[in-house]
């Protein structure tokens, strides 16, 4: 049995941005399941604060002059014994975790997240008298990178896992940032936390942790490449033999068609013929024309360039003006984005739906409702969308990167043929043409539902995940 204090910056129900919190909502849960002893530690957001019911202050500390209570609490729906860093100063704020209210960045991230590192380092060492000491802490993206830093310091300290789950946000700040945090002078070089000259979490996660993962094989090798490493390649070659790639799960509590409470009509891989309801009933709620016949191709996604923006609105009047399939896209970010897709829906009101925000129970409900989901990503670390999309025979339309080619296998004849096809990939730009492809499988009721049943009995469990990163962890222990 491991202890395993396991450091994020998001875990859903309490808040989410993106697939990050999926994971980190769902894979403490499945190490406990499997008899890990595990603590979530975890920011003290108003929304977190919000949403838990019983908490205890079991501890009390002091970073910068600002005091920071550890409030311990569950995390809602499981047993995980939850750690809130609470440090007002650093997170009692209006705004998302990350930006404010208008989307940008909040100028003192790195001190917001050097307090969460400090926390994370003190609990690591059970200096916070609350007698539990882990003999690993697994870490998550560059919001906790300087905890495998700063835990080198120490000798006889818990071993350090760093999970990537996207390697484009890497929290680089000045040098200046670095000695205002007063940060020991030691991990200042360039096999440290310095980064051509800037201050890095990401790398400072990477360099120290004793083992590195991320959250496909295929991002894994990826990243060593020039194109993919967002500038960290070289480092990560280095460490290519602590690196290593696994698949992410997905929640079955609260994705499954078959029991999904937010959608209107459930169902399974025998009553697949019901799924159509969910579509003539989103139809109705967003107002677009009333057809079960008409292909709906669904997106919900943050609307950044890395989900593919570019070429589906370089693509989508095509589309639509051939006037046979229909779209609704839920999703938020870049404001370019945003503007662009309501215009074209406020042009095409009977074919294109867009929803900007964040809505969990459209969400489900366009999964359900959509015969196609689109996600043609330039890169995507794993992706959790697809994994969705699969579970709810809604077939996704991926490009060939990450973990996208890890968990989609295209529609071409041999893969029809062999049962293996669950849904269709990109070659190069072709995004026209792939969903020309997929419409013309979609006359063909007998291959789709085939298509389909295959996508929906891909078993993608947060168990079968939890028994790769237990192995992980053992590996550490005999190190
Ligand atoms: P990423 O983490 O890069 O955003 P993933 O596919 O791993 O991509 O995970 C995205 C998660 O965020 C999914 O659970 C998805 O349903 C959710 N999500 C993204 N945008 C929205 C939105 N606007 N409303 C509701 N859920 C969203
Ligand atoms: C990141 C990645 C996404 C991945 C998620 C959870 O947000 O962009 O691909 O699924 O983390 O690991």
């Amino acid at each position: 049995m491991n202890k395993i204090l396991y450091v994020c910056s998001e875990a859903f129900p309490l808040i989410k941005t993106g697939g990050l919190a999926d994971v980190a909502g769902s894979l403490p849960a499945a190490l406990l399941s499997k008899s890990q002893d595990v603590r979530l530690v975890l920011p003290a957001y108003p929304e977190v604060l919000s949403k838990i019911k019983k908490q205890k202050i079991i501890a009390k500390s002091q970073y910068y002059m600002q005091s920071v209570n550890i409030i311990e609490t569950k995390l809602p729906g499981t047993k995980v014994i939850t750690w809130l860093i609470d440090c007002p100063a650093a997170f009692n704020r209006p705004g998302g975790p990350y930006t404010d209210q208008h989307g940008d960045e909040w100028h003192d991230n790195a001190f917001r997240y050097t307090i969460l590192c400090h926390a994370a380092v003190d609990l690591s060492l059970n200096r916070l008298s609350i007698n539990w000491q882990p003999n690993l802490v697994h870490c998550n993206d560059w919001q906790t990178g300087l905890v495998p830093a700063l835990l080198s310091l120490y000798i006889n300290s818990p071993k350090t896992i760093f999970t990537i789950h996207n390697i484009a946000y890497q929290g680089n700040f000045d040098q200046q940032m670095f000695n205002d945090l007063h940060l020991p002078k030691e991990l200042w070089h360039m096999h440290g936390v310095e980064y051509y000259g800037k201050f890095s979490f990401m790398k400072a996660g990477i360099a120290y942790a004793n083992k590195i993962t991320t959250v496909s094989p295929n991002y894994a090798k990826e990243i060593l490449t020039d194109e993919f490493g967002y500038g960290l390649s070289g480092l990560l070659n280095h460490r290519k033999d602590d690196l290593s790639g696994i698949v992410n799960g997905i929640d079955e509590k609260h994705w499954n068609p078959g029991t999904d409470e937010l959608i209107v009509q459930k169902y399974n891989q025998q009553s697949l013929p019901q799924k159509v309801i969910n579509k003539t009933a989103l139809q109705k709620e967003l107002k677009l024309a009333n057809s079960k016949k008409t292909p709906l191709i669904g997106m919900v996604s943050r609307l950044v360039e890395q989900k593919g923006l570019n070429l589906i609105l370089e693509h989508i009047e095509t589309i639509i003006s051939n006037n046979k399939v229909q779209f609704v896209i839920l999703g938020a970010g870049n404001f370019h984005y945003e503007m662009l897709l309501c215009e074209l829906a406020e042009k095409y009101p009977k074919q294109l739906s867009v929803t900007i925000g964040y809505n969990e129970a459209l969400a489900h409900q366009i999964e359900a409702a959509s015969d196609l989901f689109l996600m043609p990503s330039t890169f995507e670390p794993c992706g959790l969308n697809q994994l969705y999309s699969l579970r709810y025979g809604t077939l996704p339309i991926v490009t060939p990167v990450g973990g996208l080619v890890d968990t989609v296998i295209p529609a071409t004849s041999e893969n029809i043929q062999n049962n293996t096809a669950n849904g269709f990939m990109l070659e190069g730009d072709n995004l026209v043409e792939t969903i020309e492809h997929a419409l013309s499988l979609y006359q063909q009721a007998k291959t789709w539902k085939q298509l389909q049943l295959t996508a929906m009995k891909a078993h993608f469990t947060w168990k079968n995940v939890a028994g790769h990163y237990i192995q992980l962890y053992d590996s550490l222990k005999s190190s």
